[in-house]
């Protein structure tokens, strides 16, 4: 608790912005609406309205990826009002058969909300364990994916489903582990990743040039 009240004090004096940016609990203002002259710099209240709190068309039909997915995020990124209030939002359509990449969100937890279809959600828990929860979830039904966690999502019906997710940080970072393997740039030694995956290394070649999830 000091230290981190010393850290806020010792970023204060260096640059007011890193508060703003550096952390999701706790704000130290009522509102920080994100003002668009200044990366950082709350909208001077006087400027604020209703508006800059809400986003419509969540729910507006949205392109497939090549994985079948269509995601919105309801964010600080898109919504200038979220920001430093620590949550994230997102509704995310999938097509038959669409699916998420194994991946993680390192600064968050994650409420997962089935509003139509059926989905198979699980995570891995960490070494030793890699104990794998999984469930399938239908439409009215809630999971949550603990911090950090390595986590499965795929549509299991015959049709489209839908989704939301709530994460517990502004910025909960998404980490695709097929991506942050094979597409890392520049590209990860292929002779290690051979080994470390038990793959022949022309097979890891060839995973480093596929493309992935965008
Ligand atoms: C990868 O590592 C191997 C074994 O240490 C080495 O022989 C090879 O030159 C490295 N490849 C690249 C592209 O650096």
């Amino acid at each position: 608790m000091a230290s981190s009240a010393i850290l806020c004090i010792t970023l204060a004096l260096i640059n007011s912005i890193c508060i703003s940016l550096a952390f999701d609990t706790r704000p130290l203002l009522d509102i920080c609406v994100t003002d668009p002259t200044g990366i950082g710099k709350c909208k001077d209240p006087k400027f604020v309205t209703a508006n800059d709190f809400s986003m419509t068309g969540l729910d507006r039909p949205r392109p497939f990826n090549s994985y079948g997915v269509a995601p919105v995020f309801a964010s600080a990124a898109t919504i200038p009002g979220f920001n430093t209030m620590g949550q994230t939002f997102i509704r995310v359509e999938f097509a038959p058969n669409g699916f998420l990449p194994p991946h993680t969100h390192p600064r968050a937890s994650e409420i997962i909300y089935v509003l139509e279809g059926t989905m198979e959600v699980g995570f891995v828990t960490s070494y030793p364990d890699y104990k794998y929860y999984s469930k399938v979830l239908n439409k009215g039904d809630v999971t949550i994916i603990p911090f950090g966690l390595i986590h499965t999502v795929r549509n299991v019906a015959r049709g489209k489903s839908v989704i939301t997710a709530s994460f517990n940080s502004q910025n909960p970072g998404f980490i695709f582990v097929p991506d942050s393997v094979f597409a890392a740039k520049p590209a990860i030694n292929s002779t290690y990743l051979a080994g470390a995956f038990k793959l022949y290394e022309k097979t890891v070649k060839d995973l480093q040039t596929k493309m992935w999830f965008i």
